[in-house]
């Protein structure tokens, strides 16, 4: 699959960090757009850059990009984790970044975009976003850990989103046991 990551300015970059190391070990294509705030982020929390992948990272402004057109080829979006701000401009229509262009690219040609967006509480207008989001076909998967498979680390926690994000990719992973399964 191609696959487009997007990565904005929310708390979190270890949810971000998790799945591409784990996509990194998968055949599929994957670009990265990643916005000022989310570098700033990563550093600060993890003292860590996406620069170490070796994936092509596209600039925020960069509209050439293939997957801002309808007209290329992709099959999925994933943005990890999604700022309170991206997921409004993307619920709105704003285009007027590379990752909302995309975003809008999707969901206009109907492809896959799940969107994990990491705050709390929601206001109002986070939840209507969350609703309008969901009418237009995304699949809003907020960054909420779960705990019956009785994760010890954070890492653990945080895989329990990311094995989430996965099934939403369809993606085969047993990063944690499932429920049920044991
Ligand atoms: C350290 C730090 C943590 C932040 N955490 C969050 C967060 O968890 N959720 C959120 O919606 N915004 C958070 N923000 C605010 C966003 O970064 C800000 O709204 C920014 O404009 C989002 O832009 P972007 O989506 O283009 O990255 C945080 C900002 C900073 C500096």
């Amino acid at each position: 699959m191609k696959i487009v990551i997007g990565i904005s300015g929310a708390s979190g970059a270890i949810y971000a960090k998790q799945l591409l190391d784990v996509l990194a070990k998968t055949p599929h294509e994957i670009s990265l757009v990643i916005s000022e705030n989310a570098h700033l982020i990563a550093k600060e929390e993890l003292g860590f850059a996406y620069t170490q992948y070796d994936r092509p990272i596209f600039g925020s402004r960069d509209f050439s990009a293939p997957f801002a057109s309808g007209s290329a080829k992709y099959d999925q979006l994933v943005v990890i984790p999604c700022s309170m701000g991206t997921f409004g401009r993307i619920a709105h229509g704003f285009s007027d970044d590379l990752l909302t262009r995309t975003a809008d690219v999707f969901l206009k040609e109907k492809r896959k975009i799940v969107l994990v967006p990491r705050e709390t509480p929601w206001s109002l207008i986070h939840i209507e976003n969350a609703r309008l989001l969901t009418l237009a076909g995304a699949v809003v998967l907020p960054a909420i850990p779960s705990f019956y498979s009785k994760p010890k680390t954070i890492e653990e926690a945080v895989d329990t989103v990311i094995a989430r994000v996965l099934d939403h990719m369809g993606i085969e992973n047993r990063l944690r046991e499932r429920w049920g399964s044991v």
